[in-house]
């Protein structure tokens, strides 16, 4: 299949006419069962139209991915929700009126026009309402209700740059709107509000804090920052070794020159083996390490940079054919949880704490 792409200025709520005109063919082509790639807020989403099962399965199949693993819904006013939902609580409005449009996911009782396919079997679905107006904007004209997981091949980074998803799903979709590069970097958060008090299944942009000025009281699912739980995670797309560059990676813990010594030891050590070394590091520190591929997250303690940086970076390592990536550590709190969540899956949960 040829994949058309095309490009759109990004954050802007005045299209072209031009722009539109694409906007309103891109619609077609979900209507009528395509696949569009989008840029959103977050990461860019492969967007199908939600409540066509067979729309669905094509997702699936162009990415890959399990079919058990349910799809988040995307709309684009708050009152669409009511045709897909079987019950609103008050929490679902006082989050909405809160995060939306933005970075949030929301589960809830599904009602039934919502397919089984879209779902993943399961009996609640998943609805974000997002910011980005190239995205706002396709999902009006694809009938209101996009379903989106992460433009990328099951098990590789999320992509935060129109090239990625042309690595990942050029030839298997019929169109990529290009929006450049996207702001937040990492997916939204998902909480859920089918149990009580509601709780936090991916950490993301929306932190736990903010959720507590909003909800009397929010959980974590307590699988989200470990490896070893013994319990299947509430969201079944954070089972899977999910953001896995293709060399292995290991998170270093520890006093900033402790580490340093650390991962260049090791570096060392692996490439001696004839392996290719890799490190993922943030400015302050850069100048320490020594291996054959050093990248920069930004800034020491610029956590929104980070969350921008991260997905792209896994992505050169893969690019520069490394096969160890020893990368810098985050303190879990405000942004830094989502961040180190995504490493620790990436990493397979491998840490090393030096002292
Ligand atoms: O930021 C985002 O959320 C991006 C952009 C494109 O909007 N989308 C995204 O979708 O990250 P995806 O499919 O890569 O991740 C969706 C996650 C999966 O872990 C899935 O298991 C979970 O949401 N999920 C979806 N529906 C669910 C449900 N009904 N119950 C529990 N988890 C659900
Ligand atoms: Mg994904």
């Amino acid at each position: 299949m040829d994949t058309k792409i095309e490009k759109l200025t990004a954050g802007t709520e005045a299209f072209s006419q031009r722009e539109e005109e694409v906007l309103r063919r891109a619609g077609s082509i979900i209507k009528e069962g395509g696949l569009v790639a989008f840029p959103t807020e977050t990461v860019y989403g492969l967007g199908g139209d939600a409540l066509n099962r067979e729309s669905a399965r094509r997702i699936y199949a162009a990415k890959g991915r399990p079919s058990d693993n349910p799809l988040i819904v995307h709309i684009c006013q708050f009152e669409q929700i009511h045709a897909i939902v079987s019950e609103l609580p008050r929490d679902a409005r006082r989050l909405a009126e809160a995060f939306w449009p933005g970075p949030l996911t929301m589960i809830l009782p599904k009602s039934p026009c919502v397919p089984d396919e879209t779902t993943g079997g399961l009996d609640t679905v998943a609805i974000r309402l997002p910011s980005n107006p190239i995205a706002r904007k396709l999902i009006a004209y694809s009938g209101g209700y996009v379903a989106a997981p992460s433009a990328n091949l099951s098990g590789r980074p999320s992509p935060t740059a129109p090239d990625a998803v042309a690595e990942d799903l050029g030839g298997r979709i019929e169109m990529i709107l290009d929006g450049g590069d996207v702001g937040i970097g990492l997916e939204s958060t998902i909480v859920d509000l089918t149990v009580s008090p509601p709780q936090i299944l991916r950490p993301g942009y929306v932190t736990q804090e903010m959720l507590r000025q909003v909800l009397e009281k929010v959980d974590t699912d307590v699988t989200i920052l470990a490896g070893d739980t013994g319990q299947a995670p509430r969201a079944p797309g954070m089972k899977y070794r999910h953001y896995a560059p293709k060399g292995e990676l290991v998170i270093v813990k520890g006093e900033p020159d402790k580490v340093a010594a650390y991962m260049n030891s090791q570096a060392a050590l692996d490439s001696e083996r004839g392996e290719r070394t890799g490190i993922i590091g943030t400015k302050r520190w850069l100048s320490l390490y020594r291996a054959d591929v050093v990248k920069c997250l930004g800034e020491s303690g610029d956590v929104e940079s980070a969350a921008r940086n991260l997905y792209a970076v896994l992505r050169q390592m893969d690019q520069e054919q490394v096969g160890r990536i020893y990368s810098e550590s985050f303190a879990e709190q405000g942004l830094g949880e989502a961040i180190m969540n995504r490493l620790l899956k990436a990493a397979g949960f491998r840490v090393v704490e030096v002292s």
